[in-house]
Order: C-alpha cells, then sequence, then structure tokens
C-alpha cells in the first residue's frame, strides 16, 4: 500500500540521497522530445539537479575529444538515446566511459531485448531506461548515482605510510602489523593493511587471517568498479579491529595492473580509513613506486648490518632519481642493540640522515606473536610492543590527545 506519489519520492530523494549544496549535472545525447521534456521538467522539481543540456548529434570521430565536448568537468550523468543510431551511441558510450570513468551513463530506448541491454551495459551503461520513460524509473536511476557518489565521498582522509625492507627479514611485516593492530585497537583509529607483494606476502598469517578469497593484486585489477560493496569483499578484519586486504598467495601468472590503479585505489580508500600502512617488497615494483609517489611516509626499515645499509643507501638514491622528496623518506633502524657493532653514529654518517626510529631487538617475543597471530596481545608488556605503541601514538594521536612522555617509563628511554 504505497500511497507516496511520484513528487513525494523526488523530495525524500533529493533530500537524503543527494548530497547537499552539491547538484548532479546531467546531460543528455541525442535524446528524442519526449524524454528530454521529462528530463527538464524532473529537473525542475529536483532542485539539486542541473541540465547541461542535450546535444544533438554523436561525436564519434577519433578526432574528437570527449572532454572537450562534454565540458569540465563532465556532467555526473549522461543519458544517451540508443535509438537513433544503435552502433554510434554504443561507440559513444564506450568514449565516455574510458575518458569520463566517473560520469554514469544511462542507454534511453523503445527496445528492451535482453541482448540490447547486455550490449549496452557492456559499452559502460549502468542503467537502461525504456521509453516512454517514467518519471519514477528516472527517479530511482538517478538516486542509485546520487547514493555511490555519496557513497564514494567518504568520510576520512587517510594517511597513506609505505613501508620497504633494505633488505628481507629487516621486520617489515612485523612492524606494519603491530603499528597497524596497535592503532586500530589502542588508538581507535580506522586502519588498513594492505599487503602488495606480487608474490606471497606474510601480512595475512602474521595476524592469522589466513582464510580468504580475493587479494590486493585483483583489487587494483578491478578499479573501474571500485565501490563501498566491493572494497569490502577484499577485506579481512582481525580482533585487535585493524583491517587487512591481502597478497597474492603465490604461483599466479604475472599480472598487468592498469596504469592508474593503484592511485585510483588509494584515492578511494584514503576516504574510508584513517591510516593505510602498505606492506611492500624490498624488490621495488611498479606498483611500490606508484604507492610511495602517493604515500605520505615512506618508511625505510633496516637492520645494522653493512649488507642492509648499503641498500638503505641505494634506495635513498634511487628514489631521489625518481623525484620522491627526501622528507618524505625515514628510515627505521630494527633490531636495535646498545652495543652493537655497527653504531647509530656510523650509520646516520652512511645514510646522511638521522635514524627516525629505533625498534629494540626481541627476537623471542617477536617470534612468539608472530606465532600467535595477536601482534599485541600476548606481548603487550614487552619492549618491542612498548616501543611500537610509542610510534603509533606519535602517529596515531590526535590533536588535544597530549599525554606526558614522562609517563612512558622505559619506552623514554629509546628514541631520544
Ligand atoms: N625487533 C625485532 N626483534 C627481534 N626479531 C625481530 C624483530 N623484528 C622482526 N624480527 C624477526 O625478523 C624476522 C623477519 O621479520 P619480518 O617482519 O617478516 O621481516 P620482513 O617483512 O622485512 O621480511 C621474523 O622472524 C621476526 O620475528
Ligand atoms: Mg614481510
Amino acid at each position: 500500500m504505497d500511497s507516496m506519489t511520484s513528487k513525494d519520492k523526488a523530495s525524500s530523494v533529493t533530500r537524503e540521497g543527494f548530497l547537499p549544496n552539491e547538484p548532479l549535472t546531467l546531460a543528455g545525447v541525442c535524446l528524442d522530445n519526449d524524454s528530454w521534456g521529462l528530463l527538464t521538467s524532473f529537473a525542475e522539481r529536483a532542485p539539486l539537479v542541473e541540465l547541461k543540456g542535450n546535444f544533438d548529434r554523436y561525436r564519434t570521430a577519433e578526432s574528437e575529444s570527449i572532454t572537450e565536448w562534454l565540458g569540465s568537468p563532465p556532467p555526473n550523468i549522461c543519458l544517451i538515446d540508443f535509438d537513433k543510431d544503435r552502433r554510434s551511441a554504443t561507440t559513444i558510450a564506450e568514449k565516455i566511459h574510458s575518458s569520463a570513468p566517473d560520469t554514469s551513463i544511462f542507454a534511453v530506448s523503445s527496445q528492451a531485448q535482453p541482448d540490447l541491454i547486455i550490449q549496452s551495459m557492456r559499452s559502460g551503461c549502468t542503467e537502461y531506461l525504456v521509453k516512454p520513460v517514467d518519471r519514477e524509473q528516472m527517479l530511482n536511476a538517478v538516486a542509485r548515482v546520487a547514493g555511490r557518489r555519496k557513497e564514494k565521498k567518504g568520510t576520512y582522509k587517510a594517511q597513506v605510510l609505505a613501508f620497504v625492507g633494505a633488505k628481507g627479514g629487516s621486520g617489515v611485516t612485523t612492524m606494519v602489523t603491530q603499528l597497524g593492530a596497535l592503532l586500530a585497537k589502542t588508538y581507535l583509529r580506522k586502519s588498513i593493511i594492505l599487503d602488495l607483494h606480487p608474490d606471497i606476502g606474510d601480512a595475512a598469517l602474521y595476524l592469522r587471517l589466513t582464510k580468504y578469497k580475493y587479494h590486493s593484486f585483483e583489487l587494483l585489477e578491478n578499479t573501474d568498479r571500485l565501490d563501498a560493496e566491493l572494497l569490502q569483499s577484499f577485506v579481512l578484519s582481525h580482533s585487535s579491529g585493524v583491517d587487512l586486504i591481502p597478497a597474492p598467495e603465490g604461483g599466479e601468472a604475472f599480472r598487468r595492473i592498469p596504469a592508474g590503479a593503484v592511485t585510483q585505489t588509494l584515492d578511494f580508500m584514503r576516504s574510508r580509513y584513517e591510516f593505510i600502512l602498505v606492506d611492500l617488497p624490498t624488490l621495488i615494483t611498479e606498483e611500490s613506486l606508484d604507492v610511495i609517489r602517493d604515500c605520505d611516509q615512506l618508511y625505510l626499515v633496516t637492520v645494522a648490518e653493512v649488507a642492509a645499509l648499503r641498500n638503505v643507501v641505494r634506495q635513498i638514491e634511487y628514489f631521489t632519481r625518481k623525484q620522491i622528496p627526501q622528507e618524505r623518506i625515514r628510515v627505521v633502524l630494527n633490531r636495535h642493540q646498545k652495543r652493537a657493532l655497527v653504531t647509530e653514529e656510523q650509520i646516520e654518517k652512511v645514510i646522511k640522515q638521522k635514524i627516525f626510529w629505533k625498534v629494540p631487538n626481541q627476537y623471542a617475543h617477536v617470534v612468539k606473536t608472530i606465532h600467535g597471530g595477536d601482534p599485541i596481545g600476548e606481548i603487550s608488556n614487552s619492549d618491542v610492543t612498548r616501543n611500537l605503541s610509542e610510534w603509533a601514538r606519535v602517529i596515531g594521536k590526535k590533536p588535544g590527545d597530549a599525554r606526558k612522555k614522562e609517563g612512558l617509563g622505559i619506552l623514554g628511554l629509546w628514541n631520544r
């Protein structure tokens, strides 16, 4: 018993679905008079819908730039009439889909055969409106776009923290999993670990989250479909509250990740988290470099050994050549011992910068954590966890969260 009129629904969608003060822009391509008339009256009643016009020709020539034609920014929704010339309509839908991926495309047609609908979806249309288009059909389709747009906006603006080891076994995964768990549990920050090892990563193992279907590289391959629901299907949740997108389990064929996929994925994830910790392989891949270009902080994790330190120097030189700003790069010394053969002074001289953080050496405790799958539970009193907790506090404290360093006991001994 639905007594709501279309008009009532229009105003309720306006209230709940659309973003306040941000109009949705709509444009038509070769729309017939009836469909255009409906669109005009629809826009008149929905104050947050703005019409850009009805283009009277399918611009299919290679030389014609879609973005110039549609304007900048392109409309949020483009309604294409498929009846006048189906082939050109399909071509134009494909062109808009690839040049303006944020524009939603609706096919408008008097034909409703399933194969035609499927064909239009393949060309990038997300809705198929059958003529004569009625107001409610239009309203629901527009509301879905508005809802997706709102969802895409998210509410956070995550910091991306990238971690690379000077050599395998430097402690990257240990740090990423412990810091992630601490940020989530102790500092109540919405955090996620992204394991970007192309071939077997350890983050899932260290968190004992070993049952999963999808991995990080599949996410990168599907960025064009990325929405909150898709992202969620990749996410594993740890009891500490930290989320994880695991790496491939290995043995898979080489993958070609589309250009821009890393940036697009991180952009999307940034709006849904406060911290994104990326566990990167020692050997820098194309994807790693994209992450490093986009990240807020790059931590080079090393141990006080000659071979590892030599690699840190090489890595810093390489990143400088790739125009990564120096101030973004921080060196973390893991397994630190006061009486090490290579001294801190010697290290800082070689790497030509201060050591940013020192994590104590405590092998038995770290191994125990990995074995238990709970990075901060079992050994909450260990030096390593307390040290990383202090680091997480520095990263994760909110303004006004002041806690005095004097009160940190043994933590004060580290990182002076
Ligand atoms: N601070 C530390 N003290 C002692 N052992 C550590 C410490 N950090 C890591 N380890 C040990 O070093 C090994 C490699 O750590 P891992 O985090 O897997 O390194 P990576 O991810 O860089 O390859 C693990 O066995 C881990 O237990
Ligand atoms: Mg690792």
